[in-house]
């Protein structure tokens, strides 16, 4: 979905919504959230969005998989419902407030937008630029990156004063935190309303500097890519590696299960990002990473990465 796709007369018609949303958004309160990116955290994000009262449009590369990312909504709130965290009614209004959109002209509704593509600057740069255009004045612009920095980011947006960094953790309806990350020129409202947010969506919320990795992936990564390490030069295995990190520092995932989880594509992204905006070596992606990832191996997401998910009990593959 990009600015071609966007024909003049729909960023037209928008106008009169724009408007509306610029009235409301003295009011601090969200009632509509655009989520760009339909995978593993665009749903997520949508799930608790909706869970929360509010309404969201979800979208991707095209309408297909926006669906398919509100079905797998669907079995997610399901669940919930089989252990009892929901009640059935609650469930059905959630999924109702998820709507696929397959452009951004409805965005024009939001209060907010989270981009929650992949992690590759130039596609969220063209959300923006694209999805820039039919905004509200004042919506806010807020990206889910792992790593890249919000300010170089901002400059794709037509107002870096609304354009901040909102990183949830996976997954994103179970964990309990997100950081906030203001660029050099987001403003202090941005930011106010922005915490709003991330509280209502009942989070813990800690503010990071625009520093490579922000707070937590700083410490994760070097983490995760060390362990990467340590298993292609064959000083333990896959399961005594993770059995070492979840007894030995009361982790309660081993480094391998967890880059599995979080997709090795993902990682390697997060670390090519450390090492190019630092230069320092000491981020420099482990060469098994980057086989398993030109493999696609990409962990839970598509069946294997450090452990094989065919079975119902994920086994080491090394
Ligand atoms: N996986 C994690 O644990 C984690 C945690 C926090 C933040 N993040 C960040 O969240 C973002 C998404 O990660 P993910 O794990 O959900 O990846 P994913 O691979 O599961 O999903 C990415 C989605 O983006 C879509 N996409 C690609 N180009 C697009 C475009 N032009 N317009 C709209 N959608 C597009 C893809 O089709 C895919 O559905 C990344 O920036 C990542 O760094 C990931």
């Amino acid at each position: 979905m990009d600015s071609r796709r966007q024909p003049l007369m729909l960023q037209l018609r928008s106008a009169p919504a724009r408007q509306r949303v610029s009235r409301r958004m003295g009011g601090q309160d969200m009632q509509t959230v655009a989520v760009i990116g339909a995978g593993q955290m665009g749903s997520g994000i949508a799930q608790t969005v909706a869970q929360h009262g509010m309404q969201v449009l979800l979208s991707d590369i095209d309408l297909a998989v926006a669906e398919r990312a509100k079905a797998g909504i669907d079995t997610a709130l399901g669940k919930l419902v089989g252990k009892g965290k929901l009640s059935n009614t609650e469930a059905e209004a959630a999924l109702a407030r998820i709507t696929p959109v397959a452009d951004y002209e409805p965005m024009a509704e939001a209060e907010l937008v989270i981009e929650a593509a992949t992690e590759k600057e130039e596609i969220k740069r063209r959300i923006f630029e694209a999805a820039g255009k039919v905004l509200a004045q004042g919506a806010i612009m807020a990206t889910n990156t792992s790593s890249i920095p919000i300010t170089r980011m901002a400059s794709s947006s037509p107002d870096p004063a609304r354009f901040i960094g909102l990183h949830f953790f996976n997954p994103v309806p179970v964990m309990g935190l997100i950081e906030v990350i203001p660029g050099l020129a987001t403003s202090p409202d941005t930011v106010a309303r922005t915490r709003t947010f991330a509280e209502k969506l009942g989070k813990e919320v800690v503010e990071a500097q625009d520093e490579p990795g922000f707070v937590v992936n700083r410490i994760l990564l070097p983490m995760i890519n060390e362990a990467v390490f340590v298993l292609g030069q064959g000083t333990a295995n896959v399961a005594d590696i993770d059995k070492g990190c979840r007894i030995g520092l009361n982790h309660p995932m081993g480094p391998l299960e967890l880059a599995d989880f979080v997709g090795l594509d993902t990682c390697l992204d997060i670390v090519r990002v450390l090492y190019n905006t630092t230069g320092d070596s000491k981020y420099r992606p482990a060469p098994l990473l980057m086989k398993y990832v030109e493999a696609g191996w990409l962990g839970r997401k598509s069946g294997r990465g450090f452990y094989d998910y065919s079975q119902e009990v994920p086994v080491p593959t090394r």
